[in-house]
Formats: C-alpha cells, sequence, structure tokens
C-alpha cells in the first residue's frame, strides 16, 4: 500500500492569508465529499460556489485564531484537510472540536486519513488541549478510522443528521484524551 504520509504530502496549518488563498481548493474537497454522499453538514446539490461560501464565512474565526484549518498538499495539490475549533469558554479552554476532517475521493485509501487525524491530535495537544471531541456519521469509514485510532465513543443518537441525499443518518460522538491520562475523578464531598 502506498503510504500518504509525510513523505508525499506536507500537512500544514493555514495562516489567515493563507486560507483566503486556498478557499477555492478547500471547496473543491468540500463539494466533493459531499458529492460522494458523505455527511458533512449539507444537503445535495452543493456545488464549489456554495462549498467557497461555506468556507469563506470561516475567515473571522480563522482570522482571530478560534478555528484552524489544516490543508494536506500533494501530487493533485490540496487532497485532505482539517479544522480545530478551540472551546471559547472559560471553563472549558482544554476542549477543541475537530471538524471537516476531509480526503479527496481520489486521494483515499492511501494513509491520508489516518496521517491527518494524527496531525489533528498532535497539532490540539500543543494548543493547549487536552480533551478533543467529534462527531461521525454511524458506521462511516470515519468512524473506523476514529475506533481505529483509539477514540473513545460515547454515544450514538439515531436520526441525527441528514446525508446528502436527504436520508436521516445516526450520528456518533467520540472524544480522545489527549494528556494520556484519565481526567481525575472528582472529589467526594
Ligand atoms: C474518513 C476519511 C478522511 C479517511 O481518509 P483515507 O485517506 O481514505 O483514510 P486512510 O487511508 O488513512 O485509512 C485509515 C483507516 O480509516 C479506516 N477506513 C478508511 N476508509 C475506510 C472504508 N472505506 N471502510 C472502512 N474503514 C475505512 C480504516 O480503519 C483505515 O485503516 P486501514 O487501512 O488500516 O484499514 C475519508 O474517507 C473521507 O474523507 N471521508 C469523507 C469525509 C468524512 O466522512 N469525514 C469525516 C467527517 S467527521
Amino acid at each position: 500500500m502506498t503510504s500518504a504520509d509525510s513523505r508525499t504530502h506536507s500537512i500544514t496549518a493555514l495562516s489567515a492569508e493563507q486560507f483566503r488563498d486556498d478557499v477555492q481548493d478547500l471547496a473543491a474537497l468540500l463539494a466533493d465529499a459531499v458529492d460522494g454522499n458523505t455527511s458533512v453538514g449539507f444537503l445535495a446539490p452543493f456545488g464549489r460556489d456554495e462549498a467557497a461560501a461555506w468556507w469563506a464565512a470561516q475567515q473571522p474565526a480563522v482570522d482571530d485564531g478560534s478555528l484552524t484549518v489544516w490543508a494536506a498538499r500533494g501530487p493533485g495539490g490540496i487532497e485532505g484537510t482539517f479544522a480545530l475549533a478551540l472551546n471559547p469558554k472559560p471553563n472549558s479552554r482544554h476542549r477543541a472540536e475537530l471538524i471537516k476532517l476531509m480526503v479527496h475521493r481520489a486521494a483515499r485509501g492511501r494513509g491520508l486519513g489516518r496521517a491527518l487525524l494524527a496531525t489533528a491530535e498532535r497539532e490540539a495537544a500543543r494548543a493547549g488541549a487536552t480533551l478533543l471531541l467529534l462527531d461521525t456519521e454511524t458506521d462511516s469509514p470515519a468512524e473506523h478510522l476514529y475506533r481505529a485510532a483509539g477514540w473513545t465513543h460515547y454515544g450514538t443518537v439515531p436520526g441525527y443528521a441528514a446525508d446528502p441525499a436527504g436520508t436521516l443518518r445516526p450520528c456518533s460522538f467520540y472524544f480522545k484524551n489527549l494528556t494520556g491520562r484519565a481526567p481525575a475523578p472528582p472529589p467526594i464531598r
């Protein structure tokens, strides 16, 4: 199996300026995922213009640092992405959410998704997060990836979101403790 890791792709965080420049390439990835009937928040038909508008609407969060978007560049340009959303609540600054992990259909099955996930975990920890959360369509390829990477399943909600074709699907919720330690139990009173 060809490996799509740091030897074949450079995975980097986009500065606010790079993000603005890369919106069209990120839009192509998002439109490809929806075209493949992946449940990533949108209904079909969902073209590149709508995908670009969605990414462009994230610019203020990228500008203020609450959202960091990462891109994997390979032979076909940007072939994968993920974003980390830091939680702004005063009591939740240790928590981040992993969103929009995607690999272009033409680049799947060669380890890029696993490399992106490992980067997300490492970089979330580097940014100070100790707890990372995500949700994903139940029994999707993504769910297999998260389970294989040691994420903890904490629930499944039936009929949570519609897939691009409009069919309601269950959604599974996962977390990963980035400290490698279980959180301390609350004190006994
Ligand atoms: C999920 C996704 C990012 C995986 O990307 P990828 O580059 O194909 O993944 P990899 O090649 O690194 O595979 C890593 C692991 O994922 C799982 N996996 C990937 N594709 C799979 C499939 N079709 N069926 C079952 N498991 C699969 C496996 O556990 C695999 O490990 P293995 O090869 O040792 O069996 C990609 O399928 C994708 O972009 N899907 C659409 C978007 C999406 O659903 N994102 C998640 C939103 S929460």
